[in-house]
């Protein structure tokens, strides 16, 4: 992979072959200067390149540690002055003169804040994630920040858990196609370019399927589900070049991602030939002891670093019991030697070593007008429509607009969990942004009824229906505060917090439309609420530039594009509910007799035994892949090239789409497809594919899919990837629940 990044320079000059040679002797000049760096240090110095801390606050205290090479890495230091008078430190007063590794959590942007990685997913645009992965490196390393721990490709189907704010959704394929074009972003064409920062894909692995989306909790995730559903993004990271991996907090099976062996060795180094490093996540070392999985800190050590984690985030069980470990032969010195090189082969491709200072005047690089444009462009895509009943967009015959809910004018809020940097002083809110850009065309009447989501106090209700009575059409903004979702910011209960509902019903009751706009870091149970509606958009906190996007798309300047990368549920008790499901024996026929209808003393076996729940039923509030347009697009002639395939044939599938309706949109195009039978139980339909196509009004397009059959490969009943013969059905569709099924067979 990292011949490819060098590729677009070398071509001018050089033939792909003395590219690759390039690239060769390059890492051979590398690897022996770690050689001769390594031949010298002392083995506490080693360890102390194991050694990440987060920030003393005193530069003092922290260079004593440094001169003594006590410290590999730095966390959660943000100014470049101090970050090069740390770095100063270990270059030129630690005997080795090894640089630092300054890193920061830069999740889904530094100061310029874009939607959260759940709405950057709802994109289905791996150029938006990738743009927003650039911008985000751009800004953090302006400060010396060389080192993100994101993206964050844990698979999470259960919105209680706070974390799915931070992922891409419950989409095996979707997260690994945005989260590598987000390793792409942050890396750039080249780690050693300043302004390049290392990707860090997180949490390795499975820490999403917490029992319960209750985080930290434990998860039961089999060999075989852990390879067909959860490995393949942490995979497709590593084909990317990500340079660093975090192991999770969670327990698979009985055993702490941190001491691991099978993922980290087996899977990680052995199968995906990965030559970067592994750092535990915060002080996950350490907790396997509360785990039941270490005995004493000492133990925690031995476990972590003989299965393979090389720098030790913030617990320091490494600096105190390594030494004694390897003397008394429990850790050998050359798991310890492979450690060190690893990192230091990350320093080195980084550039550290020739540059390790940052330039401390590129400050100007925040929000700089092409951030906040990208940022705009992106929480535009991302929003998903999900519900019109033609109110949208608002007419020229709407004369004023009553603006109202806790999310109106939270500019906080409004940039969602893990933003550390982010200034609220820069974020356009809706009402801002609805006054700025629109406020010229419409009347604007703000009232916001509640003071934050949480907000119980209904005394301003009845002043926010009033301001509804006066307009023509309600715009009412409500969802979650940012601290809702995010690490350890798990809910049981995922109806609108606080007495929004009740706002929400107060404001209908006016007969005036409303077009909710829910900011949330997750899914919620909103079903009363769309039904009260006219018009629902679902934005996940959408960051620094939402409210012009949101402006913009409510006014008809943008068209919306974006599609859900997770299911609603109606209920919790639906949770988890995925659309790549395998089937059960009895599957729902969506004919069943619900709650309501079933006689009083019906006898037992009366509903028909499948698999549905009495009252919620089968279906989920909205599928996964989502979202409608202001315009229509209607499929037609859907023809597979060949019907029977061989297996390393590619399937080659071509459509027609056409712009039915008044606008022009960009239609965001899927590709199902579900292998029939195997040698194991198989999901109903698995995404194989997309595209994002812009049409005019009327406009039709021919357009095509090109699958290699190898990509139908799974891991079967012998636990080998493999694609198995036999029947396969496949859908073009604008979601995951509609579309006509068309059969071929791939043969031996
Ligand atoms: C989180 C990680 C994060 C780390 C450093 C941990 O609590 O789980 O995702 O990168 O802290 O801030």
């Amino acid at each position: 992979m990292r011949i490819g990044k060098i590729l677009p320079g070398c071509l001018l000059l050089l033939s792909l072959s003395s590219c690759s040679t390039m690239q060769e002797n390059k890492d051979k000049v590398i690897e022996n200067k770690i050689e001769t760096l390594l031949s010298k240090m002392t083995l506490e110095e080693k360890i102390g390149q194991m050694n990440q801390i987060s920030s003393l606050g005193n530069i003092e205290e922290m260079s004593v540690a440094i001169k003594k090479g006590e410290i590999g890495s730095i966390l959660n230091e943000i100014d470049p002055v101090r970050v090069n008078a740390l770095q100063r430190v270990a270059v030129e007063e630690s005997r080795m003169g090894i640089p630092l590794l300054i890193a920061r959590d830069v999740i889904h942007g530094f100061k310029t804040i874009f939607p959260i990685p759940l709405g950057q997913a709802a994109t289905f645009n791996p150029a938006v994630a990738e743009e927003g992965a650039r911008v985000a490196a751009i800004e953090a390393s302006a400060v010396g920040i060389r080192w993100t721990f994101a993206p964050m490709i844990d698979i999470a189907r259960d919105p209680r858990w706070g974390r799915i704010a931070e992922g891409c959704g419950e989409d095996t394929y979707l997260t690994a196609v945005m989260g590598a074009a987000m390793v792409k972003g942050f890396q750039g064409d080249s780690l050693n370019d300043p302004t390049a920062i290392a990707a860090c894909p997180k949490h390795f692995v499975g820490y999403g399927a917490a029992e319960g989306g209750r985080d930290y909790n434990s998860t039961f995730i089999p060999e075989r589900r852990l390879r067909n559903v959860y490995l393949p993004p942490f995979e497709a990271a590593a084909k990317a070049g990500a340079a660093t991996y975090m192991t999770s907090f969670n327990d698979n099976d009985g055993v702490p991602s941190s001491g691991n062996e099978f993922i980290l060795k087996q899977v990680l180094r052995k199968e995906w030939g990965f030559d970067g490093f592994v750092v535990s996540d915060w002080a996950s070392i350490k907790e396997m002891i509360p785990h039941g999985f270490a005995a004493d800190e000492k133990d925690a050590a031995m476990k972590a670093v003989n299965a393979g984690v090389d720098m030790e985030m913030v617990s320091y069980t490494y600096m105190t019991h390594l030494k004694d470990l390897i003397k008394e032969g429990k850790v050998k010195e050359d798991v310890v030697n492979e450690a060190v090189r690893n990192i230091l082969r990350i320093k080195f491709r980084l550039g550290l070593f020739e540059n390790p200072y940052v330039d401390e005047k590129r400050q100007s690089v925040m929000y700089a007008p092409e951030h906040l444009a990208a940022a705009k462009r992106a929480a535009a895509e991302s929003a998903i429509l999900l519900k019109n009943n033609g109110i949208l967009p608002l007419k020229e015959t709407v004369k004023t607009v009553a603006v109202v809910g806790p999310m109106a004018d939270a500019p906080y809020e409004q940039m969602g969990t893990w933003v550390f940097d982010g200034d609220k002083a820069y974020t356009q809110t809706p009402l801002k942004a609805i006054q700025a850009q629109y406020g010229d065309k419409v009347n604007v009447i703000y009232e916001a009824g509640l003071d934050f989501s949480r907000d119980k106090n209904t005394t301003g209700i009845a002043r926010a229906a009033a301001a509804a009575a006066r307009a023509d059409v309600v715009l009412a903004f409500v969802g979650e505060e940012s601290i809702l979702s995010g690490e350890a910011h798990c809910l049981a209960d995922l109806n609108l917090q606080g007495a929004q509902s009740d706002l929400l019903a107060a404001l209908a009751k006016t007969g005036k439309p409303v077009v909710t706009v829910v900011m949330a870091g997750r899914p919620l149970t909103i079903e009363k609420e769309v039904n009260q509606s006219a018009a629902v958009f679902y934005y996940f906190h959408p960051g620094t530039m939402g409210g012009p996007a949101i402006a913009d798309l409510l006014f008809g300047k943008e068209v919306p594009s974006g599609k859900t990368p997770v299911t609603f549920p109606k209920m919790v008790g639906q949770i988890p509910v995925y659309y790549s499901h395998n089937n059960s024996g009895r599957p729902a026929t969506r004919n069943e007799i619900l709650l309501n209808d079933i006689p009083v003393e019906a006898g037992q076996t009366s509903l028909g035994c499948t698999s549905f729940y009495m009252d919620a039923g089968f279906d989920p509030l909205f599928p996964f892949g989502y979202g409608l347009s202001y315009t229509t697009f209607s499929y037609s002639n859907i023809k597979l090239a060949s019907g029977t395939l061989k297996k390393d044939d590619v399937l080659k599938v071509t459509f027609d789409l056409e712009n039915t309706g008044k606008y022009k949109g960009t239609e965001v195009v899927q590709l199902y497809v579900q292998d029939k039978v195997g040698s194991v139980t198989r999901p109903v339909k698995e995404l194989k594919g997309f595209m994002r196509v812009t049409l005019q009004p009327g406009e039709k397009k021919s357009l095509s899919f090109e699958l290699p059959v190898s990509e139908l490969a799974f891991w079967n009943i012998d636990m080998k990837h493999v694609v198995e013969p036999g029947d396969f059905a496949l859908w073009v569709a604008g979601d995951s629940q509609s579309g006509q099924e068309i059969a071929f067979k791939v043969g031996e």
